[in-house]
């Protein structure tokens, strides 16, 4: 069993996004207690087609937000495995998250652990420097965005890895109707070199982008920036921006449940 030990140790802070309560656990062939994971059996289900049915099977496969690896992480190490190919770069900023996912994977999924490098820390500064170290003519094949519930990470996210994955290559976002992924659905929407479909599978719902152009035309790239300024100026994302942490928080603390989960969170 092999993890790659290429960890990220500079940046020792704990991610602000917590994940919801997990929808789904991931059965275990050894019936050992499953580790917890998100995303319902039906977008375990489209994760896992979009990899195995790939006219060309993923090489290189970065996730954001593996929280325990029980989700997302568990059924594209398994899919890779079944392919017989390709390697998985799983981001993770919460330093007590990041160990424990290690630890699971290590004992739930050893057939496909050698097919998993951790990295740790913020994917805004993990992705660029991930990049960096790899060598010429390196690709994305295939990337799962489910980090931070800020609507800004998943753009940022996407805008860095979106040169380096070529055309044919598959993007899925989860949480595309809460407020995690509010922005990048109608962003890339916008943007005509890559063709996007919202499954209306789940409260969250996932998102599933395929790039049909190396790049985008001035005109959609326009559109695109245009509807995301709109976007940044909504009064609630305003304030998320502007006002301190403490001052969010206490304000959240003060609002009844519902509507301190709909701001945070986007879900209804
Ligand atoms: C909703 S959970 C991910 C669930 C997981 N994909 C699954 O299917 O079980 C989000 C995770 O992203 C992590 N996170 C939040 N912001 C992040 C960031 N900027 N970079 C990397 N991870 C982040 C959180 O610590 C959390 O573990």
């Amino acid at each position: 069993m092999s993890i790659t030990s290429k960890t990220t140790e500079e940046n020792p802070q704990s991610a602000s996004a917590k994940p919801s309560p997990p929808s789904a656990t991931s059965p275990d062939s050894s019936g050992e207690k499953a580790i917890e994971g998100q995303l319902n059996s039906t977008e375990r289900a489209l994760l896992v087609d979009a990899i195995l049915s790939a006219p060309s099977k993923p090489w290189v496969v970065l996730e954001v937000g593996t929280w325990l690896g029980g989700g997302s992480t568990l059924q594209i190490l398994r899919a890779l495995e079944k392919t017989g190919q390709g390697h998985l770069w799983g981001i993770e900023a919460d330093r007590n998250i990041y160990e424990r996912m290690i630890a699971n994977l290590r004992s739930h999924a050893p057939e496909a652990i050698h097919r998993f490098t951790p990295l740790f820390g913020f994917s805004q500064e993990v992705i660029p420097r991930w990049i960096a170290g790899q060598p010429a003519g390196f690709h994305i094949d295939f990337a799962f965005l489910d980090g931070s519930n800020r609507p800004l990470e998943q753009i940022t996210e996407f805008k860095l890895i979106d040169p380096c994955v070529p055309v044919g290559g598959q993007l899925m976002a989860h949480d595309a109707k809460l407020r995690k992924g509010k922005w990048l659905v109608p962003y890339l929407s916008r943007l005509d070199h890559w063709q996007v479909k919202l499954h209306d599978v789940s409260a969250e719902g996932l998102l599933h982008a395929r790039k049909i152009a190396e790049r985008p035309s001035i005109a959609s790239l326009k559109a695109a920036e245009g509807e995301l300024s709109r976007l940044k100026r909504e009064p609630a994302e305003l304030a998320a921006v502007l006002l301190p942490a403490r001052l969010r928080g206490l304000i959240l603390n003060l609002l009844p449940r519902k509507l301190a989960a709909r701001l945070s969170d986007g879900r209804k």
